[in-house]
């Protein structure tokens, strides 16, 4: 299955890189967009090289790649100015794409189709080919302003899918509340993981 997975500049850039992880584990073929604003927080959050990297954004960005891409799937790495990608179109048969995290800028531009980059593109071409759309907006509080945006983007058929995990399958690593997070937003787009326990269900037991 092909998907777009967009890491835009909002904090928590280890929900892109654990989706990043468990899309291509299950096989997909990903586009990955990092936004200008996504690296500065990959650079900050993942490699703990502050929010001002000194290196190239292409090395920032295969850094993340090798942390968290699996060779089962398959990946393309876009930039974000790249609005000549086959993301951009809506006859790429592209099923779902996912941005996570969505800083509230990301959001803001999707919501009123006023895109700049290849992600707010991908977007927008999800919901005018009724195609599946999940956000994962960080932000903390929340403005009117996000808060109508984010109902002006459901209503155009996107899913918002804030990233707050739930704590009552008793987390143990904050990694554990990331793919909480991760494993709700692969439901929503069809892609099998193992990523979060299910309430009432037995739990697999590997083989
Ligand atoms: C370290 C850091 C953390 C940030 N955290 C957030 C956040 O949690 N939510 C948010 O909406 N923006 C956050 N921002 C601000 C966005 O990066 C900024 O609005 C940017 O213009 C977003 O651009 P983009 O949507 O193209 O990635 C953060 C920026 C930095 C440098």
């Amino acid at each position: 299955m092909r998907v777009f997975l967009g890491v835009s500049g909002a904090s928590g850039a280890a929900y892109g890189g654990h989706a990043l992880r468990a899309l291509t584990r299950a096989g997909c073929h990903v586009g990955l967009c990092v936004s200008g604003a996504g690296c500065q927080v990959v650079s900050h959050e993942i490699l703990g090289e502050g929010a001002r990297p000194v290196a190239p954004r292409d090395v920032v960005v295969q850094r993340f790649v090798d942390r968290f891409a699996d060779p089962a799937g398959t990946l393309e790495v876009l930039d974000p100015r790249d609005i000549a990608a086959s993301f951009a179109s809506g006859s790429s048969l592209t099923p779902a794409a996912l941005i996570a995290p969505c800083s509230t800028s990301t959001l803001a531009k999707i919501a009123h189709g006023t895109g700049e980059n290849l992600i707010h593109r991908a977007a927008e071409v999800m919901l005018k080919e009724r195609r599946r759309l999940v956000l994962i907006p960080r932000e903390t509080p929340l403005s009117a302003i996000h808060l109508e945006n984010m109902l002006t983007v459901t209503r155009a058929g996107a899913v918002v899918l804030p990233a707050m995990p739930g704590l009552y399958m008793l987390p143990q690593r904050v990694e554990d509340m990331i793919d909480f997070v991760v494993g709700k937003a692969l439901d929503q787009i069809g892609v099998p993981h193992d990523l979060l326990k299910r309430w009432g269900e037995p739990q697999a037991v590997a083989t």
